[in-house]
């Protein structure tokens, strides 16, 4: 722990420029460069998450508030601090005047997603007056960065306590001690910590939900800061994930997301077994629910099996999202993706032959360093030759201490601007073309709520992920129909009900 005020009167003062490594006795620092290591240490399971006795009904009364920024992954976390929150008695709110305490769960991937979260904790400041008692927290990915916890302690008196994302199950020991002390509570651990499995979780939702399959990343993608905000890569046990996925069909859920930063490495770091993605997903086919997913694939392990056991179809549904990143196998060469344009393409003939009604999406990053106009033309015309229904696209944002940023990030902001446009463009078209094929035909549609412009109109997904509008009764929320598409847009669909699919 540290003493915020002397913190900040240091390092506003600049009288002592002292770094995160002089603070360190004090409390645990974050290091990128720690977080970079991969040991060979054994991966514990753990079952006995506990909340601690004095903490079971500090909440009483209480209410909490998390603000989720960035990926899946994220929300799932809040997911699972939620149940923590809940466990001691807290109850959610949505209004930042109620809340005793607020977290912010934070994205490091693109420096746009950190300065959102600093300009919103900024309007945090006020909320101390009304409520002195209030604990305002960061967690999340930013908080992995020795160079955020810097800024904080420099500049965000406010903050109580910052955690990392090895120290989700720890949050009940660290909320006790930002209560009952005036000190910030810092506790960062770089290194990963072994898999918690039984911690409380309360979901957003009945109708779908997150499981997650694996933590961390060991890919290192040169622009990516994740390997270094997550940790190794740890599987956990099939057994584990089967029975939770087992006991949301029982719950009456309807999709599973199966979640991991890299979820073609699952089984990996199994030194008992070889077992990989295919193998889980065979085994989830078997249970009773409508629809799983997968995200992310990573092609390079991207196998054969795993294709074999997606044809299958059933309840493993023909959506992909294989980010490629770039169309240009001298661009991918410099981003350590570890596989070529070439081996990216025959991926895709092979999963289209394996699976004709397959739905591709992808990520891709414009205007990474030394990027030529010819480069970018290459990601172009990958675009147009995979087709795919949707695609994520980003400008490139150097993250310290990743190699990519001591790479000379020569593309003018302009030219980065106006490549993002040119990709957006292209990708536009086919995704309405694509939408267009659909009219006419039926599909069948998940309906997962009310329109968000229009509570008259429902909102569903086909199975292959496509967003259809259409007008029924809001008794059939939660349940499978069947729609004929009537029109189509870039970005939605409209349809008709046609009957409801018995499940
Ligand atoms: N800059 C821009 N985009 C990035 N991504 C990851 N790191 C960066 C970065 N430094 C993108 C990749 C990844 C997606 C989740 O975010 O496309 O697949
Ligand atoms: Fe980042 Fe690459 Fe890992 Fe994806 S696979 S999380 S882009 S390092």
């Amino acid at each position: 722990m540290i003493d915020k005020k002397e913190a900040t009167t240091d390092l506003k003062s600049g009288k002592s420029s002292k770094s995160t490594a002089d603070y360190a006795k004090y409390f645990q620092a974050p290091s990128l460069k720690d977080a970079k290591k991969r040991g060979k240490e054994d991966i514990t399971v753990h079952y006995d998450f506990t909340i601690p006795e004095e903490m079971k009904q500090i909440g009483k009364g209480l209410h909490y508030l998390i603000r989720t920024y960035g990926c899946q992954m994220n929300e799932h976390d809040t997911e699972t601090m939620a149940g923590i929150f809940e466990a001691m008695g807290y109850t959610a709110t949505e209004d930042t005047m109620e809340a005793d305490v607020i977290l912010f769960n934070t994205c490091a991937i693109r420096e746009g997603a950190e300065d959102k979260v600093f300009g919103e904790l900024g309007h945090m400041k006020h909320l101390k007056r009304n409520n002195p008692n209030l604990i305002l927290g960061l967690c999340g990915c930013m908080s992995q960065e020795e160079k955020v916890v810097n800024k904080v302690l420099r500049s965000y008196s406010e903050v109580d306590m910052i955690f990392g994302t090895h120290n989700i199950h720890r949050l009940p020991v660290l909320l006790r001690d930002a209560m009952f002390s005036k000190e910030m509570v810092i506790e960062v651990w770089s290194k990963e910590g072994d898999i918690i499995e039984n911690m409380p979780k309360t979901r957003t939702g009945d109708i779908k939900a997150w499981v997650n399959i694996m933590y961390g990343c060991d890919k290192f993608c040169t622009y990516c800061i994740v390997p270094y905000t997550r940790g190794k890569e740890r599987s956990r046990r099939p057994e584990d994930v089967v029975a939770e996925v087992r006991e949301l069909a029982r719950q009456g859920f309807k999709e599973i997301m199966v979640l991991g930063q890299n979820v073609n490495a699952y089984g990996k770091d199994f030194e008992d077994r070889k077992y990989g993605l295919g193998d889980l997903l065979d085994e989830l086919r078997k249970i009773d629910i409508p629809r799983i997913r997968f995200t992310t694939s990573h092609p390079r392990d991207f196998d054969d099996h795993l294709i074999e056991v997606l044809a299958k179809g059933g309840n493993l549904v023909e959506q992909i999202h294989l980010p490629a990143q770039s169309g240009s196998s001298e661009v991918l060469k410099k981003m350590a993706r570890k596989y070529t344009r070439e081996h990216y393409m025959e991926l895709v003939r092979k999963i289209k032959a394996a699976i004709p009604d397959v739905s591709l999406s992808t990520d891709i990053i414009v205007g990474f360093p030394g990027e030529t106009e010819e480069q970018f033309q290459e990601t172009l015309s990958l675009m147009k030759e995979v087709e795919y229904d949707s695609a994520y696209t980003f400008i490139y944002s150097p993250r310290e201490g990743t190699p990519a940023a001591s790479m000379v990030d020569n593309v003018p902001e302009e030219v980065k601007k106006d490549r993002l446009q040119r990709l957006m463009a292209v990708q536009n078209e086919i995704s309405l073309r694509k939408n267009q094929e659909m009219v006419g035909k039926t599909y069948e549609l998940l309906i997962e709520g009310e329109s968000r412009k229009n509570p008259e109109v429902l909102a569903g997904r086909t199975r292959t992920g496509k967003l259809v509008h259409v007008k029924a009764d809001k008794s059939l929320i939660g349940t499978l129909v069947h729609v004929t598409i009537t029109e189509a847009k870039t970005f939605t669909t409209y349809g008709e009900l046609v009957t409801k699919v018995e499940v």
